[in-house]
């Protein structure tokens, strides 16, 4: 085995999403210019899934016209089923209404209103629309905003693409590096650095029928579940009301926000039975169920037991509101569903769209190990508990972003060099990565990751009950022991799409357990977590967070409680 290319910086940021790029941004402001910065990530630095982000970014900009702090936190907690950790959230909604004046500065194009103020918009949990956007593609435009931005700091940031992390390199609880597989040269390359933001992602690609990108496949949570942090309320996935059948693709909450209807195969427009005040707009895992339920019932259109739908029907919104703030969704629907929504109702269904849980962390973005700080949709904070409400996400990543970022750069300040880690470790690590490089199994890594897909979506949906998560947990222990068996047919290792597939196979597995494990033992519905066979919230036995640690069996599980301020728990009703 060749011996690795080595890099060192002074702190390296892992995944170029939103939080990826705010992070990266705000290091390098508090640097000023004195660190060595890193950026890397497995695919083009601008292809991140945040680009895939549509329909807004919540803040409190109007306390004039009756919005207010107090309120955007009621709403995220309420919307959490009361598992966020209240002081997280008290400080996420003081912190984003300056992220997006920011974003204003470094010239983002938000969508306005006729008096040339920034407009807002309802999404769904919000008593207040409080949505910032740019027409139906805000993602796109924060990534390439933040993206430019971080080009004024060219000189101190290096931008890694193509480069797939293997591993963190953890020992006794301290943080060296982490190997990497550059994927354009076809060798491993060790970067060590004295401080770490992990900010890859979630982990919903492990689902069949999911809004993600196909690159999101869990790899940071499952780093750092190897290299022994903590993962938290990993069972808590969000299914988003309106994915387009059949492809997935994510119809933003925004077309409900702009007064889309959901309707049954009667014509009806059901949410009136499931949320009869908020209707299409209350919070997605009410939303997700209801439609489920529709479908189940008979009153959907199509297989209940395969893709059966609902229909999202903007007719009413007329051309020029649909061509001025969905444009993305109207050219979205027509060339994956051919349906133009101008003139017909789309198929839509609930997909998975968002893991609440994640790499367990403070509420500065700290986790276990020093030196190591987690970022956006990979880390869970808690801020959204058992449920996130829409728009809250790109938030999230605004402001924590921010906050690892600067915090990661007075760590790197202080501290003097960067940890050598073993040469055994390294050594363990390549190996680890070569074994199943040459492996001569007869399994193919491509079918097994269909089948955990078909695992996840129907053991692990919208509704889970013990039967179905026990039969589910077996059938994912099974695909590891397979996996064990994979064979690869592409020998180089240059730009190895078939390696990539297996190193985030072997991560998904790793997730898909840890969810349905987790899922198995909270016995209880609360938010995106819905068991038919425990359909009420128990806050007696479950109002606390799921901490899951790698054990030599499996995942090893542990309680943590909630902080709660200001809001003890009370029934939801919308
Ligand atoms: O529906 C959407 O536009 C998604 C937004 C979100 O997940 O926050």
């Amino acid at each position: 085995m060749t011996v690795p290319t080595r890099r060192t910086h002074d702190l390296l940021i892992l995944g170029s999403g939103l939080a990826g790029l705010r992070a990266a941004v705000e290091a390098a402001r508090a640097g000023r210019g004195e660190l060595d910065l890193a950026i890397m990530a497995k695919t083009q630095l601008v292809r991140a899934h945040s680009v895939c982000a549509e329909g807004g970014t919540a803040a409190v900009l109007r306390p004039e016209e009756g919005d207010s702090l107090a309120q955007h936190a009621f709403d995220t907690v309420k919307g959490s089923d009361f598992l966020a950790d209240q002081d997280v959230v008290v400080r996420f909604v003081e912190e984003i209404p300056r992220e997006i004046v920011l974003l204003e500065n470094w010239g983002i194009p938000w969508s306005r209103r006729e008096d040339g103020r920034i407009d807002q918009r309802p999404f769904g949990g919000h008593s207040f629309p409080r949505a910032v956007f740019a027409a139906d593609k805000t993602g796109f435009f924060e990534m390439h905003t933040l993206y430019d931005t971080l080009q004024r700091y060219a000189g101190q940031i290096t931008q890694y693409e193509d480069l797939m992390a293997t591993s963190l390199l953890v020992e006794e609880g301290r943080f060296s590096g982490v190997l990497a597989l550059d994927l354009v040269r076809g060798e491993f390359v060790v970067l060590l650095a004295k401080a770490l933001i992990i900010a890859t992602g979630g982990a919903c690609r492990i689902y069949g029928f999911t809004t993600y990108s196909h690159t999101v496949t869990g790899d940071g949570m499952a780093l750092a579940y190897r290299a022994g942090l903590g993962l938290k309320d990993m069972e808590f996935v969000q299914f988003h009301p309106t994915g387009l059948v059949p492809s997935g693709v994510l119809i933003t909450e925004a077309a409900r926000g702009e007064g889309g209807y959901l309707v049954n195969n009667r014509g009806e427009r059901f949410m009136k039975d499931y949320a009869a005040k908020m209707m299409e707009l209350a919070p997605r895992d009410i939303v997700a169920r209801a439609e489920m339920r529709e479908i189940e019932e008979g009153r959907g259109f199509g297989e209940p037991q395969g893709l059966g739908y609902v229909l999202l029907d903007l007719r009413h919104l007329g051309p020029d509101k649909i061509n001025e703030r969905l444009p993305l969704i109207r050219e979205v629907a027509i060339k994956f569903a051919g349906k133009d929504p101008i003139e017909e109702p789309i198929p839509i269904r609930p997909a998975a769209h968002y893991s609440m849980g994640g790499i367990h962390a403070d509420i500065n973005g700290a986790t276990e190990v020093p030196g190591v700080w987690a970022a956006g949709e990979v880390s869970c904070l808690s801020l959204h508990g058992a449920n996130r409400l829409g728009s809250n996400s790109t938030a999230e990543c605004l402001v924590w972003g921010r906050i690892t970022g600067e915090a990661a750069a007075r760590w790197a300040q202080k501290e003097k060099r960067a940890r050598e880690p073993r040469r055994e470790t390294i050594a363990g690590e390549m190996e680890r990565v070569m074994r199943l490089f040459s492996a001569r199994g007869k399994e193919n890594p491509f079918a097994l990751r269909q089948e955990l897909r078909q695992v996840m979506d129907q053991k692990a949906g919208v509704f889970r009950e013990e039967k179905g998560l026990e039969e589910g947990l077996g059938a994912i222990r099974q695909l590891k022991e397979r996996f064990g068996r994979v064979g690869l047919a592409d020998k180089s290792l240059v730009y190895n799409t078939e390696l990539v597939g297996v190193l985030e196979l072997e991560n998904m597995l790793d997730l898909a357990e840890l969810i349905v494990a987790g899922a198995l033992a909270r016995k209880e519905s609360r938010g995106g977590h819905a068991r038919r066979d425990h359909p009420a919230r128990d806050d007696q036995n479950f109002l606390c967070h799921t901490l899951a640690r790698k054990g030599p069996k499996g995942p090893e599980f542990s309680y943590l409680p909630v902080t709660i301020t200001s809001w003890p728990p009370e029934e939801r009703k919308y």
